[in-house]
């Protein structure tokens, strides 16, 4: 197995319960954050690392998502003839972004399948996982950060962060160790998905970016339903541990949930206020705004 990771998978096969009534129509992973549909930062994060090998696993009601990384002939033919330069270079650099598949998952029998759908693609590489409902912030570098730690250490990786206590029960949960003289880099000694508050191994829970040896794969397969009666990849992990080392990168910022409608508004104002183009002019009526009200 090399250690570097040039694939990502990415799972797009929920039915986005959360998001509703939005999603009934769109896939959550369509919804716009500013201008672009959410999984568009979760391929370009993937891409800004290095990852251009990006496995997309959608399901029923998702070939809006396929139709998104598409060329579209007539729509650019459309842009070319009115002059519209800038919007032709955008709509063309999304086809070009990565080399992009797509396998459908069949039945939604929760993560640690839909990444076990994976592996006729990964084959015997190490590749990344990327949730679509976790948007992570480029500039904080969790993902290159992870992706380096694999490099030096072939083992897997997941990012983890601290949340407060009454929201451990919504993730994977990490008991983790040092690992002597480094700092963002900490031992997965044990990890349990959205366990109940007085089994949490502690307040460290799993993000949705994940660094994986393909030695998961045989784990997955050997994994039961467990939370929600779907087949886990926390679970998955959880015997991958017994075999192999896992490590925690620990962050503490830059990441939103977009699943959730509060989260979802925070990152699309942050993301907004970042824009070059249209940050100062909203920051003004923002402020302007909540001066008024
Ligand atoms: C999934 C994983 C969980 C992880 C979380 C991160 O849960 O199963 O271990 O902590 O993503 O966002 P979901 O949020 O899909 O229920």
């Amino acid at each position: 197995m090399t250690t570097r990771v040039t694939k990502a998978v990415i799972p797009a096969a929920g039915l986005g319960t959360r998001f509703l009534p939005a999603t009934k129509a769109i896939p959550k992973e369509m919804i716009p954050l500013v201008d672009k549909p959410a999984i568009q930062y979760v391929v370009e994060e993937a891409v800004a690392v290095g990852l251009t090998d990006i496995l997309i696993i959608t399901g029923r009601n998702k070939s809006a998502i396929d139709d998104y990384f598409d060329r579209t002939p007539e729509l650019e033919r459309h842009l070319e003839a009115g002059s519209k330069k800038e919007e032709l270079e955008q709509v063309q650099a999304i086809a070009d972004l990565a080399d992009i598949h797509f396998v459908r998952q069949g039945e939604a029998r929760g993560l640690g399948h839909a990444v076990g759908v994976a592996r006729r693609h990964v084959g015997d590489d190490p590749f990344a996982v990327l949730l679509g409902d976790d948007i992570m912030d480029p500039e904080v570098g969790v993902l290159a950060g992870m992706v380096r730690a694999f490099g030096e250490r072939g083992s897997s990786v997941l990012a983890i962060r601290r949340v407060p206590q009454d929201q451990v029960c919504l993730y994977g949960s990490a008991a983790v160790e040092a690992v002597p003289g480094e700092e963002s880099l900490v031992r997965i000694r044990d990890i349990v998905e959205k366990p109940d508050p007085a089994e949490a191994p502690s307040d460290l829970a799993v993000m949705g970016r994940y660094v994986l040896t393909p030695a998961i794969f045989d784990e997955i397969d050997r994994t039961v339903p467990g939370r929600g009666g779907e087949i886990q990849l926390t679970d998955a992990i959880r015997s991958l541990l017994a075999k192999q080392e896992v490590y925690g990168y620990t962050f503490s910022e830059g990441r939103f949930d977009v699943g959730n409608k509060l989260d979802y508004l925070r990152a699309t104002v942050e993301l907004a206020l970042a824009r070059e183009d249209l940050g100062p002019a909203f920051r003004g009526w923002l402020v302007d705004y909540l001066g008024r009200s």
